[in-house]
């Protein structure tokens, strides 16, 4: 599977990247930062830091969209810290930035690989993708699909009563994303909160040697505290790497095809997703909504891949 992730690094971004680069089923196109979790200078580094922790400084990693299309930019340091990626100790990467800017390459890769043979993977702000579809409209029939780490239907909000950051931060993107007739997969709060980073989860992981696994576990660590807080759960959601691990085991979730819609003007309820869950309307189900996920699984294959980063 050819995969192009776009991404806001943060801790939980950082999963779904080592994910993906210990699963050999995956060929990572690239990497494209977006600004979200922390502004774009750093999660640009971020995605570099992640890269070189998993022994890939071949990675093509490229900067994106430092906002939103419309609006003020917000981030979510009190989740992720300064740096995004609290946690580990931090170091300047080894390697560049590639030439260019993420949108251009989106833009090229979709043009020149084959037809429907590659994925887009957004788990951030939905700011890069927006603007390469405007940028060239003709992609998102050469798209295979869309599956992002976005939106809440019964689960509403995590940065205001209605909306869930990555659809909050640029309302409008998603909005073109969404309308965009790309097949897509959503993976929504209502599932990620369904797979929280629990004491024996974080201790499996911390059972493997190698550098990866060691960097996450003190992520996963930082990351934790928020969400115990915040919801008194037993750790926190680990959300983006579900994107990945549908492409990787589908059976693992369950879900079903709704109609998405994203109210971009209420001032109360900006960035919120309108999932038609129960089919009251004839509009178009745009979006495979995913609502429930084996949890067990979906830590073991997250495990095991993670064993495989050299
Ligand atoms: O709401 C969760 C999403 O916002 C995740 O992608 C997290 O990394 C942040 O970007
Ligand atoms: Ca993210």
């Amino acid at each position: 599977m050819k995969i192009i992730i776009d991404t806001d690094p943060g801790q939980d971004d950082a999963a779904a990247i080592m994910l993906a680069l210990g699963s050999p089923e995956i060929e990572l196109l690239g990497i494209t930062a977006v600004a979200g979790n922390v502004p774009l200078a750093l999660t640009e580094r971020n995605a570099r830091i992640i890269c070189e922790m998993s022994g890939r400084r071949d990675v093509k990693v490229f900067a994106g969209a430092d906002g939103p299309l419309h609006g003020r930019q917000v981030t979510a340091e009190h989740v992720h810290g300064r740096s995004g990626l609290d946690g580990p100790e931090l170091f300047e990467p080894s390697f560049s930035l590639h030439d260019g800017h993420a949108v251009d390459f989106i833009v090229r890769t979709l043009m020149t690989e084959a037809a429907e043979s590659v994925t887009l993977c957004p788990i951030g702000p939905l700011t890069n993708i927006a603007l390469a579809l405007q940028k060239q409209p003709e992609i998102a029939g050469r798209m295979q699909q869309i599956v992002l780490m976005g939106g809440g239907y019964f689960a509403q909000g995590n940065v205001t009563p209605s909306a869930e950051f990555n659809i909050y931060a640029d309302p409008e993107a998603a909005a073109v994303v969404f309308a965009s007739g790309v097949p897509m997969v959503m993976m929504p709060l209502d599932v990620t909160h369904k797979v929280l980073t629990t004491r024996p989860r974080i201790e499996r992981i911390r059972a493997i040697d190698n550098r990866a696994a060691r960097a996450m576990v003190e992520m996963l660590e930082f990351y934790r505290r928020y969400d115990v807080n915040k919801y008194g759960t037993d750790g926190g959601p680990l959300h983006d790497p579900t994107t990945i691990a549908w492409l990787l085991q589908p059976d693992l979730f369950q879900g079903r095809m709704c109609n998405v819609e994203i109210e971009t003007t209420s001032p109360l309820t900006r960035g919120a997703t309108a999932v038609d869950w129960w089919g009251v309307t004839d509009r178009d189900k745009n979006a495979m909504v995913i609502g429930d996920v084996d949890a067990d699984g979906f830590f073991d294959l997250l495990t095991r891949r993670l064993a495989n980063l050299g």
